[in-house]
Order: C-alpha cells, then structure tokens, then sequence
C-alpha cells in the first residue's frame, strides 16, 4: 500500500509570492476576471468589466466567437507553427494589439507603465489611452517596444494638438483616433455604484476597502491618481473626483466629424487607425480617405447597446475594403483561438483591453504577462489543430458560422 501511495503522491512546489500562487491557480481569462472581482473593490471591477445599458453588446461581442466555429483540416504537417504577421508596415510576433483602455490605475497602482512593459516583453504594440493615469512620457520611460496613442476630440484643439506632438517626440508609432464616444454610453453599473475618477472613498466605498486590503494598501501607498496627460492643462485632470459621463461629456467635442480626422492627419505624420468602426460604409470612407487600418470596434460593448458584434462585421468589411485598408476587430477576445478566428475572416490583427485589465487587476503586471503568454500558446495550439503552420494559410476557408 505504501508503495502505491508512493508512487501517485506528487506535491506542487510551494509558491510562497501570494500573487505568483494566485495566478498559478488560472487556468483562463474567466478564471482571472473572478480573481479579479475578488481582489479589487466593487466598484472598480464594475467600471472594466461592464458596458452600456443591458449589456446585450458586449455579451454578443463575445458569443459571437462561440457562433463561429473551425473546420479542422487534418494530416497537414504542423510541426513548425509560425505566428508572425504584418501590421502598419512592421512584423509582430503575432497578431495582437493592446488595446487603449482608460484608467488603468485604478486596476494596480503600477497601471499603464505594467501594461506597457508586459507588451514590450511580448514585442506587442501597446496602445496608451489619452485618459491614462500614466503620461505619454512616462510610458514611453519604461517601454522601447512599439506604442501607440489613442486620442480623443477635445474640445481644446490646442489640447488635441499638443498631445499628437508630445506623442510623436516621444516615438509613438500610430494613433489610433476613437470616433464612438460622441458621448459617453451608459454605464449602468457606475451609475449604480457612484464611480468616479478617481475612486471616492465614502462609507461604502472605505467598507469594500477593508475587504481589499491588498488593493487598498498599494492605492493608498501610490501617488494620487489623476489623468497623467493632461496634468495642469487647464481641463479637468480628474484630480477632482469625476463621473466619466461628466468629464468626456464636458471635455470632448461631440462635433468630430472626418474633417476633425483629416486636421489630426495634418498634424500626426505616422499611420492612422480609426477606431470604433461599426459598418461596411463607414469603412468604406475610411478606406476611400486613405485611412491606414480600422479597427472594427464598439468599445468593448460600453458605448452604443445594440451595436453589432465587431466579428460579424469582419468578413462584410475585408470583401469591400480588405485589400486597400487593415482591419483591426476588438471586443469579447478572450483567447487566441479567437484571434484566429478573426485573421480567418479577413482581420489583420485583434485588439484586446478587458482580458489584460483583469490580468492586471488579479496579479498586477504578472497577471499580464499570463494574459500574453496564453494568447501566444493558445494561437499556436490553435493553429496546429485546424491544420495551418502560418496566418498565411489561415483564411475563410476553415471557419463557418453556426447555423444552430
Ligand atoms: C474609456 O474610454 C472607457 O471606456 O471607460
């Protein structure tokens, strides 16, 4: 009997980081958005995790690569797998952009710089959102990997203006120009729960810090939180607690048109991406205009409820434009396979934002780069079981949607 026992007993290396051991417990996205809800206060996690109104979108954004599903092609030799691809002119180890995403601070105390550093080791563009809690400079300290900056309208055009400079003299490589957030969509959670940027620390709010005291204390030890960028700018730098349906709603300009996108062009000499792309038509201007890629987008479900899942739009758009503009698809990307499924369809490359906030908001940079290294094994594995060694041979052929 002991014998026996002998031989089946194995014991895991104890872990003795808390953080390392944590995470050494995920085994997916979904595990880490759950360890994500219990590491950080409520109201925090409903600002990255919900969207507009129902929700009814951002669950499509993610069913949508559920409906579509692989033909696997088999006795193809897959034993080197290659996942590098083609993006604005540059060759990235796979497919995959960080997608800008507001305020990550809030999630860590280390916020965009982790992000930034983790894409770096990834060799993956990072995208900093112009609502950053780290500033264009800071980031760009931390990171020579590829960036890229996101820009709002503002109303200040001299704000506008200031921001593309600053990004160009600090090696960004392309904007991304959102044009989804006329105003801001309805975020029914935060209405609910009061969240403001930053954070207020009220009675309900002091109670959710003390059952995240390991949030609290790296929120309490940082510097405070405000909108890096636009610091002693004159506008709101979210030092003042805000909603963020009152700042945007006060501080961006609900007049972007595509002659505001042809002025930023004259200021911004890199590429340009527009995102929050949302039909044919739309694409179909921007691929006439010149446009360097869109990026098929309804901000992750948070703005308009009801507007399509980008992945359905992938296939309608590269037919009509795929050989003039690049296409970017984000919203529900969860795990590599779905990244395959889009190149399949005609994307160029996808962009993610929640999956790698709940990896910062679970394990803080770690939890990034666990998020990374998921994506790259699960494209790989992914790749070898539908029968391709490349994304040169990943096309509509081995993708169908459910009919049922
Ligand atoms: C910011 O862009 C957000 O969606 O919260």
């Amino acid at each position: 009997m002991w014998k026996t026992l002998r031989s089946v007993l194995r014991f895991r290396r104890f872990e003795f980081d808390p953080v390392l051991r944590r995470l050494g417990r995920c085994a997916n996205v979904e595990d880490l958005r759950a360890l994500a809800k219990r590491q950080v206060p409520r109201g925090v996690f409903d600002y990255i995790d919900g969207a507009a109104e129902d929700e009814k979108t951002q669950q499509r954004n993610c069913d949508a690569f559920h409906r579509l599903e692989f033909k696997p092609r088999v006795l193809r030799d897959v034993s080197k797998v290659r996942l590098d691809s083609k993006l604005l002119g540059k060759t990235l180890p796979m497919p995959l952009v960080l997608a800008p995403t507001g305020f990550s601070r809030a999630s860590n105390s280390q916020g965009e710089l982790a992000v930034a550093r983790a894409a770096q080791r990834a060799g993956l563009p990072y995208s900093l959102s112009t609502l950053s809690t780290r500033s264009i400079e800071d980031v760009a300290r931390v990171s020579s990997g590829p960036k890229w900056f996101q820009v709002y309208a503002w109303k200040d055009k001299g704000l506008v203006k200031e921001l593309l400079e600053r990004a160009m003299a600090a090696n960004y490589e392309a904007i991304l120009i959102t044009v989804d957030t006329s105003v801001l969509g309805r975020r029914e959670r935060d209405v609910r729960s009061g969240f403001t940027l930053p954070p207020k620390v009220g009675l309900s709010t002091l109670l959710d810090g003390i059952l995240h005291p390991q949030w609290t204390m790296d929120f309490l030890r940082a510097e405070p939180i405000s909108f890096a960028n636009v610091a002693g700018r004159g506008v709101g730098d979210g030092s003042d607690a805000i909603s963020l349906a009152d700042y945007i709603n006060s501080q961006f300009d609900s007049g972007l048109n595509w002659e505001t996108v042809d002025w930023m062009r004259s200021i911004w000499k890199g590429p340009v991406v527009l995102k929050g792309i949302q039909t044919v038509e739309d694409a179909e201007i921007a691929a006439r205009e010149g446009i360097d890629a869109v990026a098929l987008s309804n901000h992750g479900g948070r703005q308009l409820d009801g507007a399509p899942p980008p992945l359905e739009l992938v296939g309608p758009v590269a037919d009509k434009v795929g050989g003039r503009i690049e296409i970017l698809c984000d919203g529900g990307v969860r795990r590599g396979s779905d990244i395959v499924k889009a190149v399949a369809l005609g994307a160029t490359a996808c962009m993610t934002g929640r999956a790698y906030l709940y990896g910062l908001a679970a394990g803080g940079e770690a939890g990034v780069d666990l998020v990374l290294e998921w994506f790259e094994e699960s494209m790989r594995r992914t790749l070898s079981l539908v029968g391709c060694s490349s994304f040169e041979q990943c096309n509509s052929s081995i993708v169908r949607w459910r009919t049922g």
